[in-house]
């Protein structure tokens, strides 16, 4: 595919006159009171970034921000669109909005996100539920304050896809959730149309974002504390080739670990046909780096792979991870697998079965396919019964399992670097994580979280480590 090269551009000041008036309408409505928005948010760490964004505009228009939509003035889902499942949630959660907005009829109910990108979907909600005011796909979400206002104003339904003028604007004030875990989206969209996949279509061409403007967001975010920086894109590996100066993504993992501080740094989504020797050396090298790799394989069978236009076969992939493992002391790897995808048969099923054998992940996110309708594989032929599929998807849990399992009980007795990240309700322990990604449990006082404590791991279960502090 033709790389498109897309200069990055100052958000447009008319966005921000348009969050000044948003800012004036809610202080008449609200007679001086601070207006409360509700956001609610579906899918991947892309779409939370993409909320922090949303969040950060809603913040600059006079707005607070409420856990319960019943006291918000402003409700908006934003969503994912990967699996069926994900989206039957969606039209569940929007349906039960109905009574609020029957009790609340001055309430904005906002749908936007993946999902909203598909024709078939944003006529749906138009359709069936009148009460959403507005809807906008991922490629509006630059010019939200406008369409806020929009139908804050006019009163009319606001439905808008697909209008992103295909440039990258620049700073939006962001509003990060947490104080120590912090999102950095590199890139934006995908080019690699794996045949099951909707992203490339409700996501667009792929977009690297300026580098100096990277090391800028994540100087700023290393100064004020975050201590867990996940730098984000579909493809990370693929990162800066369409910037006008071309720049790899080991490059500028390497020069954002060059800044000082105490921080993990971590990254995500990889691509097996991307992943290069030189980003495995910087992730070894590397004084922050987590020594951890996302690394999705979805299947362990050439015939397989190459149905889904993945661009590399088990060889390959098993070379890299050969390579990283000889190269990264204490590698943890995690993967992303499909099970029951078209035309796979239990013979298939038993090589994704061997590989997890043969590499040993320390966890796996696993999915059974659902068919995207526009994807190629959509079209394919799907003989396997879903009850068949359910039975392997099964036996990829148990054997999982067992691998973690095996994996964290090697684990007790060592010392471990974890980041507490929460108090856990029901026992009051401490939930913590190490930089391999898995979960400790320990006890200890609710101001650690967000510090980086040593932690002795006295026991396993599953996929769970207990601990102690040091
Ligand atoms: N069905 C099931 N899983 C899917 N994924 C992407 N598209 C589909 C689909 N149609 C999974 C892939 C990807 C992860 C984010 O979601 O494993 O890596
Ligand atoms: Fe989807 Fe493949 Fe792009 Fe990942 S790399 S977002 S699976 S098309």
């Amino acid at each position: 595919m033709a790389a498109t090269v897309i200069k990055a551009e100052k958000l447009p000041e008319i966005q921000l006159e348009y969050m000044k008036l948003i800012a004036e309408i809610m202080e008449i409505r609200k007679r001086g009171e601070t207006p409360l928005a509700y956001i609610r948010t579906y899918g991947c760490q892309q779409n939370v970034a993409d909320s922090e964004k949303i969040k950060g505009m809603l913040k600059q228009s006079g707005f607070d921000f409420t856990d319960t939509p019943d006291d918000a003035d402003f409700i908006l889902f934003n969503t994912c669109a990967v699996r069926e499942h994900a989206e039957d949630r969606v039209f569940g959660n929007v349906g039960a909005l109905k009574n609020l907005k029957r009790k609340h009829p001055q309430i904005l109910i906002a749908l936007c996100g993946c999902m909203m990108e598909q024709e078939h979907i944003a006529n749906r909600i138009y359709n069936s539920f009148p009460f959403v005011g507005l809807v906008f796909g991922t490629h509006s979400l630059q010019h939200f304050p406008e369409l806020m206002y929009n139908s804050l104003v006019n009163g009319k339904r606001v439905f808008e896809r697909g209008n992103d003028d295909n440039k990258l604007y620049e700073g939006f004030p962001v509003r990060r959730d947490g104080d120590f875990k912090g999102w950095l989206p590199i890139m934006y969209g995908c080019n690699n149309f794996c045949t099951y996949c909707i992203v490339p279509y409700v996501r667009g061409r792929e977009r690297s974002r300026d580098r100096d403007i990277i090391l800028g967001e994540a100087r700023q975010i290393i100064e004020q504390g975050y201590k867990d920086i996940t730098l984000l894109g579909q493809n990370v590996n693929s990162y800066g080739k369409t910037l006008e100066q071309p720049v790899s993504f080991a490059q500028l993992l390497s020069e954002i670990d060059s800044m000082d501080g105490d921080y993990w740094l971590r990254f995500m989504t990889s691509h097996p046909k991307d992943c290069s020797k030189e980003l495995i050396d910087v992730i070894a090298n590397g004084a922050h780096i987590s020594k951890h790799l996302h690394l999705p394989f979805q299947s362990g069978s050439d015939r397989i792979l190459k149905a889904m236009n993945r661009h590399y076969d088990r060889k390959k992939y098993l070379d890299i991870i050969r390579y990283a493992k000889e190269k990264i002391d204490g590698l943890s790897l995690t993967s992303d697998i499909i099970v029951g995808f078209p035309g796979e048969t239990y013979e298939d099923f038993k090589e994704t079965l061997s590989l997890i054998r043969e590499v040993e992940f320390t966890s796996l996110f696993t999915f059974i396919y659902s068919p995207r309708k526009g994807t190629p594989a959509a079209e394919m032929d799907d003989p396997i019964p879903a009850a068949e599929k359910s039975k392997w998807f099964q036996e990829l849990l148990d054997v999982q399992e067992e691998i973690a399992a095996k994996r964290c009980s090697s684990m007790v007795g060592q010392t471990e670097r974890v980041l507490i990240e929460s108090v856990k309700e029901k026992t009051g322990e401490l939930n913590a994580r190490t930089s391999g990604n898995i979960i400790v449990e320990l006890p200890g006082k609710a101001d650690l979280i967000g510090t980086f404590q040593n932690v002795k791991i006295t026991k396993a279960r599953n996929w769970i480590l207990k601990g102690e502090l040091i």
